[in-house]
């Protein structure tokens, strides 16, 4: 029984571009899997502790190989159980605005409490070792269209972080879709709009 963690990081709901083509993907998705199973984990309505104090001296106590006090303990049980949502995944799906050609704070908030060794990674004398399995596909939306005036080297830290966050935890088979233009006249959005259901729709058929 495949399952799905649907990663939601627009706060736009009804409006928003990422979401609308995350949707897209998992209809067709739950329609070729009707034994799978989805959580939906929105980054906007889910309580995410700060990562200061407790938790974060927890964390340099595990990377000292050093024992977890009570207080730091309790501090982790809710990032453990962010990092479990991640992997009991089979697949992981992301919709994903562009927010000053970067990814929403919620969402980095997010990753900075369950990216953690021995719960998404190991780390040793090889290096960072990713530990999940997954599978992943990105939905990226944008208000403008990256290249030309926005050359992709200087503006993409959104797909460019995804892929690179995905890669330290493990996930290699990343497939990212892009809708831009958002912001460029509701003619142009519209049309992103449309190839970016399709894109989604022709994904799942194939996931
Ligand atoms: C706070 C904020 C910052 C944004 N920054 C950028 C940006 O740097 N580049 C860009 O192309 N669009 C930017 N946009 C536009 C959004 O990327 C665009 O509206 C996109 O559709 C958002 O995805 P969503 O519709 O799924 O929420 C920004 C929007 C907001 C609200």
């Amino acid at each position: 029984m495949p399952h799905l963690l649907y990663v939601e990081a627009s706060p736009r709901k009804d409006r928003s571009a990422s979401i609308a083509a995350a949707h897209a993907f998992l209809e067709t998705w739950r329609g070729r899997h009707p034994e799978g199973s989805v959580d939906t984990l929105d980054v906007w309505n889910t309580q995410l502790p700060d990562f200061d104090g407790e938790a974060l001296a927890g964390k340099y106590a595990a990377l000292a190989g050093e024992p977890l006090s009570l207080a730091q303990d309790e501090a982790w049980s809710a990032i453990r159980a962010l990092a479990e949502r991640f992997r009991r995944a089979d697949l992981l799906l992301f919709a994903v605005p562009m927010w000053n050609y970067t990814i929403p704070y919620r969402l980095k908030h997010l990753f900075d409490l369950v990216s953690q060794k021995d719960l998404l990674f190991t780390f040793d004398e090889r290096g960072q070792n990713g530990l999940l399995k997954a599978k992943a596909v990105v939905i990226n939306a944008r208000g403008v269209q990256i290249g030309d005036d926005f050359p992709a080297d200087i503006y993409d830290h959104q797909s460019t972080y995804m892929a690179t966050w995905l890669r330290m935890v493990g996930v290699t088979d990343v497939h990212q879709i892009l809708v831009e233009k958002g912001l460029m006249g509701p003619d142009l959005d519209a049309a992103a709009r449309a190839q970016g259901r399709a894109e989604a729709e022709a994904l799942a058929n194939r996931l």
